[in-house]
């Protein structure tokens, strides 16, 4: 899978990937990610990216040029098609199933936007997925895209060894999961349940379903 990630900060995004399941599956070429600093595709001589909203108004607004030309070079990199996708508050909100949806492509192009937003036009021109990570105003989109790169790459085949704790987790029975326990049996007091010394397989399944179903009742019945 790879990532063209369209930034004004690529440092941010190098930093966050440089880590963990992240940098091993990069290793490996499952997963490959390219930063590209959409400044550098700026046409003004000052390499300008921005500009003053028509109408007036706070803040400043990206403007179209070196982001569609920045997609441009994304796409002659990759060598065909690819979706654009652009991190705004006003996108859909990302969900599990997207993040499985998005899997069937080999390459994704993420625009972050930054400052007030961007270009209506380029949006129109050249966007085919806007994608918001929840309710929430962030300062601009390259946490939301690193968000998005990891919950996809961790479902791409081989990036986590253990290929059964991707599918008993939290979503993707529509549930929240099950609390897990570790060693000590003992701690502060607070002993494991008694189930899950038992070694009935049949048995802790049926409570940790049950585990499920409660915990998703209680703090997000929206999901039942
Ligand atoms: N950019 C700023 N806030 C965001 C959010 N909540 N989701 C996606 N992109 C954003």
């Amino acid at each position: 899978m790879n990532f063209y990630i369209l930034t004004l900060f690529p440092d941010m995004v190098v930093a966050v990937m440089a880590e963990s399941i992240m940098a091993r599956a990069r290793e490996s070429k499952l997963v490959n990610i390219y930063p590209m600093n959409i400044r550098d595709f700026s046409a003004d001589k000052h390499k300008k990216v921005d500009d003053y909203p028509y109408g007036g108004g706070a803040g400043m607004v990206m403007f179209c040029q070196p982001i569609f030309d920045a997609y441009q070079e994304a796409l002659r990199r990759i060598g065909h098609e690819a979706p654009l996708v652009y991190l705004t508050p006003q996108g859909h909100t990302f969900t599990q199933q997207m993040a499985h949806d998005f899997l069937k492509y080999d390459a994704l192009v993420l625009l972050c936007g930054h400052y007030e937003g961007v270009d209506e036009r380029v949006i129109e021109e050249i966007v085919d997925f806007q994608i918001s990570i929840g309710d929430y105003v962030l300062t601009g989109g390259e946490l939301p895209a690193m968000v998005l790169v990891d919950a996809i790459a961790r479902l791409v085949p081989g990036v986590l060894h253990n290929e059964a704790s991707a599918g008993a987790e939290s979503f993707e029975n529509g549930l929240l999961e099950y609390p897990q326990y570790t060693r000590p049996r003992v701690w502060h007091g607070r002993e494991v349940p008694e189930i899950l010394l038992s070694g009935h397989h049949a048995k802790v399944d049926e409570w940790r379903l049950s585990q499920s179903k409660a915990r998703t009742e209680r703090i997000r019945p929206d999901l039942l």
